[in-house]
């Protein structure tokens, strides 16, 4: 019987405590994936416009990414990139009711979240 009572209620708010299906990871991922592709807009045109300067400007921009942090960013970004694009495809398809059914939207999340640190091997081939 389902329980209605606020009084009564079995109450579990510790979110590290709640073991989260991997669908649900991987739409968390696509929210904050997406966040970061926002926020890092306008980093990627104004860097963008720099290398665009001359030869001097593409050097400084590439000798940024010498820096442990900037190779790190870019990383977290790369996994951005692939997650959000990834899982962007998936909800689309969802949408138009492909891969509904639990076994398959959960191998298809599945699928997202190793295509997201595929992105990331690529992007540290190319940085590191
Ligand atoms: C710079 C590029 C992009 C930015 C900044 C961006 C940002 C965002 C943000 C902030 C959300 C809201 C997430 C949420 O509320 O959970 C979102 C949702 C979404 N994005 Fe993107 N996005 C970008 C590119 C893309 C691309 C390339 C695709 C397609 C492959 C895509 C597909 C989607 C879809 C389908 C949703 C809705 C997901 C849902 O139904 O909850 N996005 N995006």
């Amino acid at each position: 019987m389902i329980n209605n009572n606020p009084d009564t209620r079995p109450v579990n708010l510790n979110l590290l405590k709640i073991r989260q299906p991997i669908t649900a990871i991987t739409s968390i991922g696509h929210r904050i994936s997406g966040v970061l592709l926002f926020l890092s807009i306008p980093f990627v045109i104004w860097m963008l416009e720099h290398s665009l300067q001359g030869p001097q400007g593409f050097a400084d921009v590439t000798a940024w990414f010498d820096y442990g942090l900037i190779k790190l960013l870019a990383l977290l970004m790369a996994w951005s990139a692939a997650h959000h694009f990834f899982a962007g495809i998936r909800f689309l398809l969802l949408d138009i009711e492909i891969g509904v059914d639990l076994a398959t939207a959960r191998s298809s999340a599945m699928v997202v979240n190793v295509l997201g640190v595929i992105g990331v091997l690529i992007a540290m081939v190319m940085i590191l």
